[in-house]
């Protein structure tokens, strides 16, 4: 009988279960009613009296260890199916889904106005958001007491010499002029700050894309021209445009432009307060002191430079009445652009 014990023993120690329902067999199996340790405690009640003490030991410590060990199996496969899930053993059963993100609005946009102006030959081109003062404001011939330089406007991160958060992407027009000679064609996405108050129409932060062209005889009607096509392809072909005068340090002319209400197609709505009419950027062509600023011949060359918000442009495009959806990242707003590409 020692050696029943014996190997029995040997066997709860050495076993290893394959998967969790293992153990719970292997519990029945030597600890059940019907199982072998009480096969064993039967076959005890018939050895001799002298023999008792030793395996009613030997007996006890059989018990105490198949307990432990089946406890012990029992933890460790419930930690590990925590982690990793039920164990299914049904190879073939198909898959459960992972959902797939989608692009964020503002990225779609973005994408869709590079494309835009891609095929009008532009490349991309990019800079740093923290900027200094010549990049943002300088080069651009903004005089000294512009109020854009003010604090109320921009976020200053150092003074002497000035280092700023970019509050246009003017800056990478600049940029592209210190080491490109015309012809330059470039639009330039990216992040601008402003120290505005954050409501459903201004934000903070927030993404513009800007456009330069310099090249020999480039003229006010090559903008509108390429502002129209655009328009088109961005709000339908039925798109309007009209352009309003305006003022910017770093073009002369310079110009508002609106395109027609697409909820209203120009009748009036709440959307464009009755006018018909969406601001959707300004333009103008480049100051000649902009170019000679950064080393371009302004006798030579003449540009176009536009830049519009990217939040703007796809509020009025999706109909959204609040920026701050774009910031807030409930998956709810986000979901309904998935089929957008
Ligand atoms: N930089 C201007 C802005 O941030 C937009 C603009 C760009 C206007 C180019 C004219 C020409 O508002």
């Amino acid at each position: 009988m020692i050696d029943k014990i014996n190997e029995l023993i040997g066997r709860v120690q050495a076993f290893k279960p394959k998967a969790a329902a293992e153990i719970e067999e292997f519990r029945i199996r030597i600890l059940g009613k019907k199982g072998e340790l009480n096969a064993l405690l039967e076959e005890f009640k018939t050895v001799a009296p002298e023999l008792k003490r030793e395996l009613g030991q030997k007996i006890n410590e059989l018990k105490t260890l198949a307990m432990q060990r089946v406890n012990e199996l029992k933890a460790a496969a419930a930690e590990s199916s925590a982690v990793s899930g039920p164990v299914s053993d049904d190879l073939t059963r198909p898959g459960t889904n992972e959902p797939i993100g989608s692009r964020h609005p503002i990225s779609l946009v973005r994408n869709q106005i590079v494309e835009i102006f891609s095929r009008l030959g532009y490349t991309v081109a990019d800079g740093p958001e923290i900027e200094d003062d010549w990049h943002v404001f300088s080069a651009l011939n903004f005089p000294p007491e512009h109020p854009a330089r003010d604090m109320q406007d921009t976020f200053f991160i150092d003074k002497n010499p000035d280092i700023l958060l970019r509050t246009h992407t003017s800056s990478i027009q600049v940029r592209t002029m210190e080491h490109q000679k015309p012809p330059i064609r470039v639009v330039c996405p990216g992040r601008v700050f402003r120290n505005e108050a954050i409501s459903y129409r201004a934000h903070c932060i927030f993404h513009q894309v800007e456009g330069l062209y310099v090249d020999e005889n480039v003229s006010f009607a090559d903008l509108k021209q390429s502002i129209l096509y655009f328009a088109k392809e961005m709000f339908g072909e039925q798109a309007q445009i009209r352009m309003r005068p305006s003022y910017f340090p770093f073009t002369e002319p310079s110009a508002e432009v609106d395109v027609s209400c697409n909820l209203c197609g120009g009748k009036g709505c709440n959307v464009c307060k009755g006018t018909g009419w969406l601001e959707i950027m300004g333009c103008g062509m480049v100051d000649p002191n902009v170019l000679e600023a950064n080393g371009i011949d302004s006798k030579k060359y003449t540009g176009f430079a536009f830049g519009m918000g990217v939040e703007r442009i796809a509020m009025l495009k999706y109909g959204v009445k609040d920026l701050r959806l774009y910031f807030e990242n409930d998956i709810r707003f986000l979901n309904q652009f998935d089929s957008v590409l």
